[in-house]
């Protein structure tokens, strides 16, 4: 683990549990037999099960794009990470930029899902990532390592289980992606910062980047020396186009 690219989709409020089977029925035979990078998909809570029935015996994987950090009892419309275990998801996002702006989720609440998601075994992709007015008050470090240090707290030790995804706020859903070498700079600086957390497991860590990633601008991005996936919204929703993603990822892995 570590050193193959994850190329995720998340596929966020889309698709009902038939669509999700059609989706795979398509999907599947397209990156039959890729082994080089890891393929992700995170549908909505609801299709997971038919989206791990689809993907049995495959290479792809099954996230969750959130869940809350109780394990069971009067929380009513959550999931917990052991429902998401037990459902047979691998991953979970958390921290994502739509639960922090649309649904008032703070570093301290992003950090207790990110230590029970671990305790269960999932893996975590930690989403971070400035808004247009923090990169235009020069704050985009700042932001980025308070984030990464507030839901981290605690689980330093585990840094081989947890990704990173860095998703430039205005990059999201917009089309307009940052630019390669602006996502190189915060991906290393996102190392940077975990070098001193942990620096016998930061680079057991992929820090993936996200926003407005497209076939047409996957291998550009991917080809920067710290970008180590990618986490794919909109265009993970069409089979032929995510596949053609995970493929230019396959072309570079190994770099
Ligand atoms: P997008 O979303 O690819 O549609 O911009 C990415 C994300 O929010 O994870």
């Amino acid at each position: 683990m570590g050193e193959k690219l994850l190329i995720a989709g998340n596929w966020k409020m889309h698709k009902t549990p038939q669509q999700t089977v059609e989706f795979f029925q398509e999907f599947n035979p397209k990156v039959e037999g890729i082994d080089e990078v890891e393929i992700l998909i995170c549908p909505p809570f609801i299709d997971i099960p038919a989206a791990v029935e689809a993907t049995q015996g495959t290479n792809i994987k099954i996230g969750a794009q959130n869940c809350f950090y109780e394990k069971e009892g009067a929380f009513t419309g959550e999931i917990s990470p052991i429902m998401l275990r037990a459902a047979g998801c691998q991953y979970v996002i958390l921290g994502h930029s739509e639960r922090r702006h649309i649904f008032g989720e703070k570093d301290e609440v992003i950090n207790k899902k990110v230590i029970s998601a671990l305790e269960e075994g999932l893996r975590v992709i930690l989403c971070v990532g400035e808004t247009l007015q923090e990169r235009e008050s020069g704050l985009t470090f700042t932001v980025v390592e308070s984030q990464l240090k507030l839901g981290l707290s605690g689980v330093e030790d585990k840094l081989d289980q947890i990704d990173i995804a860095y998703e430039p706020v205005w990059a999201i859903g917009t089309g307009v992606a940052a630019k390669p070498e602006d996502a190189q700079e915060v991906h290393a600086f996102i190392y940077s910062v975990l070098n001193k957390l942990n620096p016998e497991k930061a680079s057991k860590v992929r820090v993936l980047y996200g926003g407005s990633v497209k076939p047409n601008n996957a291998e550009q991005l991917l080809s920067q020396p710290d970008i180590k996936g990618v986490l794919v919204g909109g265009a993970s929703l069409k089979p032929e186009t995510f596949a053609e993603i995970v493929k230019i990822g396959q072309r570079l892995s190994n770099k």
